[in-house]
């Protein structure tokens, strides 16, 4: 039991008497609240994940090794999964995100299928991928953007003619989880047939109906961007045309760009994010640690972790990409940002 000697807050002492009270109570499945109160009513975000930085340098060889090791068919989704030490129960790489990374040789391919969950990729590298999602084939190269919404249909695969292929997969299937909401279904075709494109007049799905988001169009909007903050630098959202909005009810993504030897001021936000490095070397401080990162690596920032991040080159660009559960938050009304 944490007590605390404020007015407002638990603070009872045990007693043999009460802690025999605890153990009846327990017995008919019920409890004190002033047991728990503190710690189930914290001041302020206590998040389970910790900063993590997963070196592309470092984890390379053990995805590379997953295909040498079992067939995409039989593992489904061959995935490696970034698990953050703090949220192994949910398969969490920080908050209620997760996010892998997949690697498939020319010609294979997940089988169709669709979830609850919303995913995106961004593709890391190699030649040929693709992806179907609602019949229509996507075709994608290095630093790619895809959405596949919660509940589409969705297969992904290698051109048999293409080279290896990686890729990062972000989804929310730790908030469906934790939402008791979540669905799987596997499509009757095992590879969906390419059908009719999308009927998109009127569009009212809750997403966006651009699935794809190519590389030099996001960069060279990011360029562009004159939204410039003196937290994140300059930002390119993701956005769904039809509403101006996220790309997808429960996760944003987006591209923070930072100029040759820029530094940005720290702040703190609800909600998580997971990083990669789109291009150039910098670091970033979350939390009082500090994480220095190269092209591919990947790194994630937990709740209300103050944060700043930095380009350590003089002449080059450092670009992240990064996806996050803000529009999650700020459908719930719990979005809240603070500067340092
Ligand atoms: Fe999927
Ligand atoms: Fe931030």
């Amino acid at each position: 039991m944490k007590r605390e000697n404020v007015i407002g807050r638990a603070n009872v002492e045990d007693t043999p008497e009460l802690e025999a009270y605890y153990r009846s109570l327990e017995g008919e499945s019920l409890g004190a609240l002033w047991t728990v109160a503190n710690e189930i009513e914290p001041w302020y975000p206590q998040p389970k994940s910790v900063p993590t930085l997963w070196k592309w340098q470092r984890i390379e060889r053990l995805v590379r090794r997953a295909p040498e090791l079992v067939s995409a068919e039989k593992a489904a989704r061959r995935v490696v999964m970034l698990v953050n030490p703090g949220r192994k129960e949910w398969s969490a790489a920080a908050g209620l995100l997760y996010t892998g990374v997949q690697i498939m040789n020319p010609g294979e391919f997940t089988s169709a299928h669709r979830h609850q969950a919303s995913a995106l990729r961004f593709i890391m590298e190699g030649r040929g991928a693709y992806t179907v999602v609602e019949g229509e084939r996507l075709t994608l190269g290095a630093r790619d953007l895809v959405l596949t919404p919660n509940g589409t249909w969705h297969d992904h695969g290698v051109d048999a003619g293409g080279t290896q292929c990686v890729w990062q997969d972000g989804l929310d299937i730790p908030l469906m989880n934790s939402l008791d909401a979540n669905f799987y279904e596997v499509h009757p075709q095992t590879v969906q047939k390419p059908g009719q494109p999308l009927d998109r007049k009127g569009w009212n799905r809750p997403y966006s109906p651009v699935f794809r988001y190519g590389w030099d169009e996001s960069y060279a909007a990011l360029r562009n961007s004159s939204a410039h903050s003196p937290y994140d630098g300059a930002v390119h959202e993701y956005r769904n045309p039809v509403t101006g909005g996220p790309v997808m009810p429960t996760i944003g993504a987006q591209l923070q760009r930072l100029r040759p030897g820029e530094g940005t001021r720290a702040h703190r936000h609800t909600g998580s994010a997971i990083y990669q490095v789109a291009k150039g070397r910098g670091s970033s401080v979350i939390d009082g640690q500090r994480f220095d990162w190269e092209e591919k690596d990947i790194f994630c920032l937990p709740s209300w972790a103050v944060h700043s991040h930095a380009n350590a080159s003089s002449t080059e660009d450092a670009v992240l990409f990064s996806f996050n559960d803000f529009p999650a938050m700020r459908a719930l009304a719990l979005y809240r940002e603070a500067a340092v």
